[in-house]
């Protein structure tokens, strides 16, 4: 099985922690969504897409990147996330994204969110929050979110 997993991570780096773990599971290749052609999903059987949340969506550039995208013809691809609220508020930032991916013909066979540390805006002032996540539980659960991605197919 070949694996892509597309992530933009541009706060704290929270994003492509899950990806490393997620990609060592699936035996991945990582890539930010600017190295990614129009035309090279068709190379893969299962596409993840990552980012931070960002005013309550994935990364801008990565829901340009499925504008561009072909249709899908029903390929499996699986959505990840880091966040203020992570599991808790998961449907709601992952849907801008879903949707798009479902208006061409993508699968989304799982979806995966936890807790990300921030630091903008005032927060940064305050010292943050969200210290040390994703943590090692956190990144065990990715993991084992993948192995069942990765054995669905
Ligand atoms: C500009 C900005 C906007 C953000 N907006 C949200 C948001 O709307 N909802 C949320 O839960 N987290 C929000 N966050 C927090 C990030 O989703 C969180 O820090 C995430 O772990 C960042 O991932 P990254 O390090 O991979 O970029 C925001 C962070 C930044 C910098």
């Amino acid at each position: 099985m070949k694996t892509l997993i597309i992530c933009d991570s541009k706060h704290r780096g929270n994003t492509r922690k899950i990806a490393d773990v997620m990609a060592e599971a699936l035996g991945a290749t990582i890539v930010g969504s600017d190295k990614v052609q129009a035309g090279d999903l068709g190379q893969y059987d299962l596409v993840g897409f990552g980012s931070g949340i960002y005013m309550g969506k994935h990364d801008q550039n990565l829901l340009s990147l499925v504008d561009k995208l072909p249709f899908g013809s029903g390929k499996k691809v699986f959505l990840f996330s880091s966040s203020l609220k992570g599991l808790v508020q998961m449907d709601k930032n992952h849907k801008a994204l879903k949707d798009k991916l479902r208006a061409k013909d993508y699968d989304v066979i799982g979806n995966f969110s936890c807790l990300g540390s921030a630091t903008f805006g005032p927060l940064k002032w305050l010292g943050g929050i969200n210290k040390n996540h994703p943590d090692a539980e956190e990144l065990d659960l990715a993991r084992m979110f993948a192995e069942g991605v990765g054995s669905g197919l």
